[in-house]
C-alpha cells in the first residue's frame, strides 16, 4: 500500500556513520509513494556520495545554501514550501543541536526553519553521545516544539559500543511517519467535501464555469483519508486524481452537486463546501447548438442556483460542522465573516484569489480559517499542508 502516496519529502542526511542507510530510506519512501528530494550536509558527503542518493531519488541532491543555479530553480525557500514533510535521517548530535538553536547557516538548517511542514528527526550516534545531558536536553526541546523524534534503537554500534543510538531501520522510520501523518483523529467520522467547479450548460456545446482546479478540495479529501475518516468527495469536472479510499460522486451542474450534497451530508459529521459552484444558471437551455449566423447581440438570462453550503447548514440532518470557503478578490475577511453568519456556518476559510501565487490552479494557498469565535491565520504552503492544518483544527473541535 502506498501510504505516502504523492507526498513530498525532503530527506536531510547528516554526517553520521549511518548515512549509508539513507540510501535504503530513500528507496523505502519512494516505494511507499513519496516524492523525495535529498539535502546532504557537508559532513554527510564524507560518508556517502550525492550520486548514490541522486540515482535513488531521481533528482539532483541539494547541498549548498548559496547556489545560484539552485536559487533559480529550487532554492531553499522553494524547497521548504514544496515539502509536505522534512525528515532528517540520520541526524547527528550536532545537527540536532543546530536545529535547537535555529541555525540557518547551511541548506538543511535554512529549510528546517523555512518549512511549514512537519519535521521528523531520526537520531544516530554513539551511545555515550546520545546519553549526554546536552543531547537529551536538545531532544526534549525539539519534542516540546512539536518535532517528532523517531528512535534511536539500541544494539551494537559501528564503534563497537552497545547501547541506545542506532538509527532506526529505514522501513521502521517510514512506517512511523506514515502512522503519524495519518493521525486517525477522524477515525469513525464521515466527511463530505465538494470540490472543483460546476458547469451550467447554455446549449449542448457551451457552458458557464469558472477557473477552479479542485486541488484544494482534493487535498482536503486526502487529509481526511489520512485522518481515518470515511470520505465522500462530490466533484465537478477536474483533472485531479482522487486519493485512494475516497468515495467519489462526479457531478456537472450546481443542481446535481446540491442534490448529492444534501443526500451525502445526512450521514456526515463534517461538510466542507470547497467547490467553486456557479451561482447562476441560464434560465433556459437550448437543446440545439446556438448558431452564430445572423445573431447581433445575444442575451443570456440567468436564474440563481441553490446555495449548497447554506442549505446543508440549514437542513434537519445538519452535520456537526459545516465549513465554507470564501474565495474573494477584495475585502476578503469582511466578506467571509458576513458569509459565515448569513449562512450559519461553523467555519469559513477565506482566501484572496486575486493573488496569482495562491488560490485557483496554484499548488499553494494561504488564508484565514474563521470560526464563530476564532481566527487562525494559515501562511502560504502547499495545499496539502494547508488541508492537513484545516482538518487538524476541525478534528480538534469535534473532539
Ligand atoms: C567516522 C565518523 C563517524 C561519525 N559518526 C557520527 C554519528 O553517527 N553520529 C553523530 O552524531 N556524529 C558522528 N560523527 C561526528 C559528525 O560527523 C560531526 O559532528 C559533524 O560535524 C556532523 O556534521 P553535520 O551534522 O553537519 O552533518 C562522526 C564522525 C566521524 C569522523
Amino acid at each position: 500500500m502506498a501510504r505516502l502516496f504523492n507526498r513530498n519529502f525532503i530527506v536531510g542526511v547528516t554526517g553520521s556513520i549511518a548515512a549509508y542507510k539513507a540510501a535504503e530510506l530513500v528507496r523505502s519512501l519512494i516505494r511507499d509513494g513519496a516524492n523525495v528530494r535529498v539535502i546532504m550536509t557537508e559532513g554527510a558527503r564524507e560518508f556517502i556520495t550525492p550520486l548514490t542518493l541522486q540515482a535513488l531519488s531521481g533528482h539532483e541532491v541539494h547541498t549548498d545554501l548559496l547556489d545560484t543555479e539552485a536559487e533559480a530553480a529550487m532554492g531553499h525557500i522553494e524547497l521548504a514550501r514544496w515539502a509536505d514533510a522534512l525528515l532528517i535521517a540520520p541526524a547527528t548530535a550536532d545537527s540536532i543541536a543546530r536545529l535547537v538553536q535555529g541555525r540557518a547557516d547551511d541548506l538543511l538548517g535554512a529549510c528546517a526553519l523555512a518549512t511549514p511542514a512537519p519535521i521528523f528527526v531520526s537520531p544516530a550516534m554513539n551511545q555515550e553521545m546520545w546519553a549526554k545531558q546536552a543531547t537529551q536536553d536538545n531532544v526534549q526541546t525539539l519534542i516540546a516544539r512539536g518535532i517528532a523524534i523517531l528512535g534511536p534503537s539500541s544494539g551494537s554500534q559501528a564503534c563497537g559500543d552497545v547501547g541506545a543510538g542506532r538509527l532506526l531501520e529505514p522501513d521502521d522510520i517510514v512506517s512511523a511517519i506514515a502512522e503519524q501523518l495519518s493521525t486517525g483523529a477522524l477515525a469513525g467520522r464521515h466527511v463530505v467535501i465538494t470540490a472543483g467547479p460546476t458547469r451550467e450548460p447554455i446549449c449542448p456545446v457551451r457552458y458557464i464555469s469558472n477557473r477552479s482546479s479542485g486541488k484544494m478540495g482534493y487535498a482536503l479529501a486526502e487529509a481526511c483519508i489520512n485522518s481515518g475518516a470515511k470520505t465522500t468527495l462530490i466533484s465537478g469536472p477536474v483533472s485531479c486524481e482522487p486519493p485512494a479510499g475516497t468515495t467519489v460522486i462526479e457531478v456537472e451542474t450546481t443542481q446535481q452537486m446540491f442534490a448529492a450534497s444534501m443526500a451525502a451530508s445526512a450521514t456526515a459529521d463534517i461538510f466542507i463546501g470547497a467547490a467553486a459552484v456557479v451561482d447562476f444558471k441560464p434560465a433556459t437551455v437550448s437543446d440545439r447548438k446556438i448558431k452564430r449566423s445572423g445573431v447581433k447581440t445575444m442575451n443570456l438570462s440567468l436564474v440563481p442556483n441553490p446555495d449548497i453550503v447554506a442549505s446543508v447548514a440549514g437542513s434537519e440532518s445538519r452535520p456537526r460542522l459545516v465549513v465554507g470557503f470564501a474565495a474573494e478578490t477584495h475585502d476578503v475577511q469582511a466578506y467571509a465573516r458576513k458569509k459565515l453568519a448569513s449562512k450559519s456556518l461553523d467555519f469559513i476559510f477565506a482566501n484572496d484569489v486575486s493573488d496569482q501565487s495562491i488560490g485557483f490552479n496554484s499548488e499553494k494557498n494561504a488564508g484565514v480559517l474563521i470560526g464563530r469565535n476564532s481566527e487562525i491565520t494559515m501562511p502560504m504552503s502547499s495545499k496539502r499542508v494547508l488541508a492537513e492544518s484545516i482538518i487538524r483544527e476541525l478534528s480538534n473541535v469535534l473532539g
